[in-house]
């Protein structure tokens, strides 16, 4: 589609490919983002077709500020306008009825549009030039391991794509929490960069949790074999037994805060030696994908503690090594 794909902080140029319905890889303080005109069927068109995402797999629209949604939903639950008092802009999607604007491509036939509005200040200050909202899935190919830095997103997309604006490293690392609503109620569907825990506090009450599954995922795409990297990953809660049952093999490790003794610390991944959960997920996605071009028969890998961002890099843990 287009021979080079050219990596820079130039914000004029971003704004001229997406206003000419061009993709542009974004930086969002989760993950990068593939990002298109939301309301231009061409563009969005071409966002599933670069990922080779499936149609049935919808997008989430971002916008520049909270204000804008009225544009995009027609109704707001009062906990979900209490959620994006408390969080917004940052990694929180929220899952509200669509109006006709919105193109039926972006939600895959469904009634509900998931909008965000992300915390980036390059991203942050591209949207607000713009006088369309940007669909963006995370800027990966369809099922593998989510893009946190410019050179994830060339090494995957390169060629596919004309530009990917450079913010950096992403702060968060892990995709953004998505929360639905049954009424009134609301419902996580998505475990990420804001924690359960800290949802549960804004809302005064505790929140449902809806676990996926492949044959019945509750959003279509939150797939149990998601972000999975090409080596088999084993995941459990004693890495030296884990590393004993594969004795035979050459195996990589990804650690949550020390090296297992015995194994080639070159073949091992550390996510935070202090056991902070908020630097596991930054380094998580990044880690697993060095460990997944190692050439190694397989990875080990530890749960995390299953409260705050732990339980997000869990999750995303257990659709690895989904089969
Ligand atoms: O942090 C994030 O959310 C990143 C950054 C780039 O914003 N985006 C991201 O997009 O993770 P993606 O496409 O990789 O994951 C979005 C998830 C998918 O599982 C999709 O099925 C679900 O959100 N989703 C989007 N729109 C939906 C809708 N209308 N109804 C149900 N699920 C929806
Ligand atoms: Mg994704």
């Amino acid at each position: 589609m287009t021979a080079n794909t050219e990596v820079g902080t130039d914000l004029d140029k971003a704004v001229a490919l997406l206003r000419a319905g061009e993709l542009v890889a974004i930086p969002t303080e989760t993950v990068y983002g593939l990002a298109g005109n939301a309301l231009a069927e061409a563009a969005v068109t071409r966002i599933f077709r670069v990922k080779d995402r499936p149609t049935f797999d919808p997008l989430i629209v971002h916008l520049a500020r909270w204000e804008q949604a009225t544009d995009y939903v027609d109704h707001i639950p009062a906990p979900a306008q209490r959620l994006a008092a408390a969080f917004l802009p940052g990694p929180l999607t929220l899952l509200l009825p669509r109006r006709d604007c919105i193109p039926d491509l972006v939600t895959a036939g469904s009634p509900r549009v998931a909008v965000r509005v992300p915390a980036h200040p390059l991203t942050q200050a591209l949207l607000a030039r713009l006088d369309f909202p940007l669909a963006a899935p995370s800027a990966n190919p369809f099922g593998y391991i989510s893009p946190t830095t410019p050179a994830h997103v060339v090494r995957q997309l390169g060629g596919k794509i004309p530009y990917v604006l450079d913010g950096g490293p992403a702060r968060v690392g892990v995709e953004s929490t998505i929360v639905g609503f049954d009424g009134e109620r609301a419902i996580v569907l998505r475990k990420g960069g804001i924690a359960i825990e800290a949802i549960e506090a804004a809302l005064g009450q505790p929140v449902a949790v809806q676990e996926h599954s492949t044959s019945n995922p509750a959003a279509p795409g939150m797939l149990a074999s998601h972000y999975a990297p090409r080596v088999r990953i084993v995941v459990g809660d004693d890495l030296t037994a884990l590393a004993a049952r594969f004795a035979d093999r050459q195996v990589g490790v990804l650690a949550f805060q020390r090296p297992l003794p015995g194994i080639d610390e070159a073949r091992q991944q550390v996510l935070s030696p202090t056991g902070d959960l908020a630097e596991s997920a930054q380094r998580f996605f990044a880690a697993l994908r060095q460990l997944d071009e190692m050439n190694l028969d397989l990875i080990l890998a530890e749960w995390l503690p299953e409260i705050g961002l732990g339980r997000a890099i869990n999750d995303r843990l257990r659709r690895a090594a989904a089969e």
